[in-house]
């Protein structure tokens, strides 16, 4: 029970600049193995994650989102007066309501942006991304600031060893834009597929905030929101889905695997990775890795290893990138840019 979107529009958005942020707090491995039965050893191993970051006391998702969106803002040298929409990718808002973009909106002064949450999880920047290139392909908007951003640390059972280790904090944002005389003449997002199956949202699902839980009398007793996972269902269901997903991007962009310079992956776990990776074709250093560093930050994951790939010099003007993320929902997509 899947739905992907047909995409065939032409590419006239483009990526014009990328920012992320990351909370100062450093939880090792060795940190975790103090508070869960687990060792450094069992973590790199079944996931690749040595450390990860943690918000400060008080820190908010829309806080990790102004930084990130900041950051973006003058890498792509706009102005908060020409952002004319702003999109935020998370499932851990800042409130039920208003939406985290609009907290962002007023952080930033962005007063001329339509502004609104999407709720897909780990893949939420991508289904960001998507919807921002409806708007912007559709001659609705101009200029887009995008951002994933979760806080995951608010949500864990950090007595339950299954998932303490794999997550972290942070957000990351880029600028998108119609295209303008003088960007790169090839650039821009090449085709995207986006894809749902409400009959796996057991498998990975945070009950405790939501109408389920809220109705009177029973407000007393709502319990504290944690994540509940089946992580082998997950795994099987991310490395299914989502090769399907990364082929039908790759033909929509008109490509092969064999033209994809670097597949920038959601940063979950690396056996995952190798295996849409090997079934794709692709080499290891073809795949953009930073998941070491900051594990699991679900929506941010991709935008910040974006920005990362491109801050460090590893994606190339003209490069074909893959983009790919699953999470909760089930939810998945695969984008395909050229930058
Ligand atoms: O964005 C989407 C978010 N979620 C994911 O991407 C998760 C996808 N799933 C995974 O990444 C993997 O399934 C995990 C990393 C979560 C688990 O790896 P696994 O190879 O599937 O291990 P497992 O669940 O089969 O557990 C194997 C053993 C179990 O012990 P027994 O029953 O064999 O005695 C677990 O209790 O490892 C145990 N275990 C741990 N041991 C030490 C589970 N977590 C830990 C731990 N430290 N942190």
């Amino acid at each position: 029970m899947s739905h992907s979107s047909p995409d065939l529009s032409p590419c006239v958005t483009t990526i014009v600049g990328t920012g992320s942020y990351v909370p100062e707090k450093v939880l090792s491995n060795a940190d975790l193995a103090k508070i869960v039965d687990t060792t450094d050893e069992w973590i790199v191993s079944r996931t690749g994650i040595r450390e990860r970051r943690i918000a400060a006391a008080g820190e908010t998702t829309s806080d990790m989102c102004t930084h990130a969106a900041r950051r973006a803002m003058e890498n792509a040298s706009v102005t908060a007066a020409e952002i004319d929409l702003i999109i935020v990718g998370t499932v851990t808002p800042d409130s039920l309501f208003p939406s985290t973009a609009c907290y962002v909106q007023q952080n930033l002064g962005a007063s001329q942006a339509v502004a609104f949450d999407v709720s897909a999880a780990c893949a939420g920047f991508l289904f960001a991304m998507q919807i921002a290139r409806h708007f912007i392909n559709g001659g609705n908007r101009s200029t887009a600031l995008i951002i994933g951003a979760d806080k995951l640390s608010a949500l864990i059972d950090w007595t339950d060893r299954n998932t303490c280790v794999l997550f972290g904090d942070g957000a990351g944002a880029a600028i998108l834009r119609r295209r303008r005389d003088g960007d790169p003449p090839s650039s821009g997002l090449l085709s995207s597929v986006l894809a749902s199956d409400g009959t796996l949202s057991g498998i990975l699902h945070a009950p405790g905030i939501g109408s389920a839980q809220t109705t009177p009398p029973h407000r007393a007793v709502i319990p504290e929101p944690i994540i509940h996972m089946m992580g082998k269902e997950v795994f099987k269901a991310a490395v299914k889905n989502t090769c399907e997903a990364c082929e039908t991007a790759i033909a929509r962009a008109g490509l092969t695997a064999a033209d994809i310079d670097l597949i920038i992956p959601h940063q979950a776990n690396v056996r995952i990775v190798d295996a849409i990776r090997e079934r794709l074709g692709l080499p290891p250093e073809k795949a953009f890795l930073n998941l070491q560093q900051y594990g699991n930050t679900s929506g941010a994951a991709i935008a910040i290893a974006l920005d990362e790939a491109a801050r460090s010099g590893v994606l190339k003007r003209g490069d074909n990138v893959l983009l790919v993320a699953f999470g909760a929902g089930f939810a998945w997509a695969a984008s395909v840019i050229r930058w």
